[in-house]
């Protein structure tokens, strides 16, 4: 089988990209509790670009296969695993262990989330991180019972599954981009509340229309001095949820007399400890209203394109240049 290779960390992301090499291998074999999927697409999310900088969570021994997530049909099953055969599969999976980069892929059970026959196989690959992710922001959106919230990296896919989510729970969402051909979409696709990075009177609107709309939670992916401008402009008793660092910069500019005298508050959320919180048959009935609302077409993750192994360079560098632009899926053929 063909797998992608990363044969060493680098910061310099563009550098990492250009050193990614297809290589053969032999098909592995499921162990127990672990299934054999034959990938059919694997997505590139930023958690990937951060792995292959060096500076993600997850640290794996070299040389690496990369992909924390994709779909795919399971071929073969080890023991335990026998009721997975020949299911149609999303799965996210980040041990140390071959990412979803590769013709073939095992993995454990626990990391399948089991696909309705009607779900499409390019949404499917980038079903197991981004909709859940959403889901479980919203999920402390509604537990603070907060009217509205305020996102950054707006024209990311998480964040547009958020204002899809906020709006069927009559919640409003300030959201602010780095480009203004970002604003002009979302503004085009109905958003009423856009803030470009750059405008010079970013802080002030921020205030109003936080104050306006009583939003009193942010969801940062961006940290750096960005979550500072967010939480100091906000009202008092606010919250800034930390889910990314797309900036690659620590968390800074925060105003100390927001924390100690205004109640603020700065967290951090990520998937995998969310998904620990919920019990099995709660996590799988998620799963499946999220499947429905994909396969009725409300729910869609952006796809700017789809490359073989032999462009995965080529076809990485094009999603860099324009990451709002929608995913670009590594595909089998
Ligand atoms: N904590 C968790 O469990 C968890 C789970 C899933 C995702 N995430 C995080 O969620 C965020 C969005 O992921 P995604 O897959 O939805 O992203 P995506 O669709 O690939 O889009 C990335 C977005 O980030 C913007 N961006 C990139 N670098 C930026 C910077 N330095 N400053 C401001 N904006 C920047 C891009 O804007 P341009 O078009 O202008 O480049 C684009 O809109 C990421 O930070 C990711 O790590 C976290």
């Amino acid at each position: 089988m063909k797998k992608i290779v990363l044969p060493a960390y680098n910061p310099n992301i563009l550098r990492a990209v250009m050193s990614l090499r297809v290589e053969e291998a032999p098909v592995p074999e499921p162990g127990d509790n672990e299934v054999l999927i034959k990938v059919y697409a694997a997505s590139c999310n930023p958690s990937d670009i951060a792995f292959m900088a060096g500076s993600y969570n997850v640290v794996k021994s070299l040389p690496a296969v990369p992909g924390f997530e994709g779909s795919g049909i399971v071929t073969e099953v080890g023991a335990g695993a026998e009721n997975y055969y020949g299911k149609k599969v999303s799965f996210f999976t980040q041990q140390d262990e071959d990412g979803s980069w590769a013709e073939y892929v095992c993995t454990k059970t626990s990391n399948l989330l089991i696909l309705d026959e009607s779900m499409d196989m390019d949404q499917a690959a980038c079903f197991a991180i981004n909709p859940f992710t959403a889901r479980g922001l919203l999920d402390i959106a509604l537990l603070q019972n907060t009217p509205a919230v305020v996102q950054n990296a707006a024209g990311s896919q998480v964040a547009s599954f958020i204002r899809k989510m906020a709006s069927e729970l009559d919640v409003s969402v300030i959201d602010i981009v780095r480009k203004e051909e970002t604003a002009q979409l979302l503004k085009k696709q109905g958003s009423k509340y856009v803030l470009l990075e750059s405008d010079p009177e970013f802080d002030k609107k921020l205030s109003e229309w936080s104050k306006k709309l009583d939003a009193r939670l942010a969801f940062d992916a961006v940290s750096g001095s960005m979550s500072g401008r967010i939480i100091n402009a906000m009202p008092e008793g606010s919250e800034l949820v930390v889910y990314g660092g797309l900036s690659n910069k620590p968390v800074t500019d925060v105003h100390p007399l927001g924390l100690i005298f205004k109640d603020k508050v700065i967290s951090g959320f990520n998937l995998g400890s969310w998904r620990q919180l919920l019990d099995d048959e709660y996590f799988e009935e998620i799963s499946r209203e999220l499947q429905q609302h994909f396969i009725a077409g409300d729910y869609q993750t952006r796809i700017q394109g789809k490359i073989n192994f032999e462009n995965v360079i080529k076809g990485l560098s094009q999603y860099l240049k324009n990451m709002s632009k929608g995913k670009v899926l590594i595909a089998n053929e």
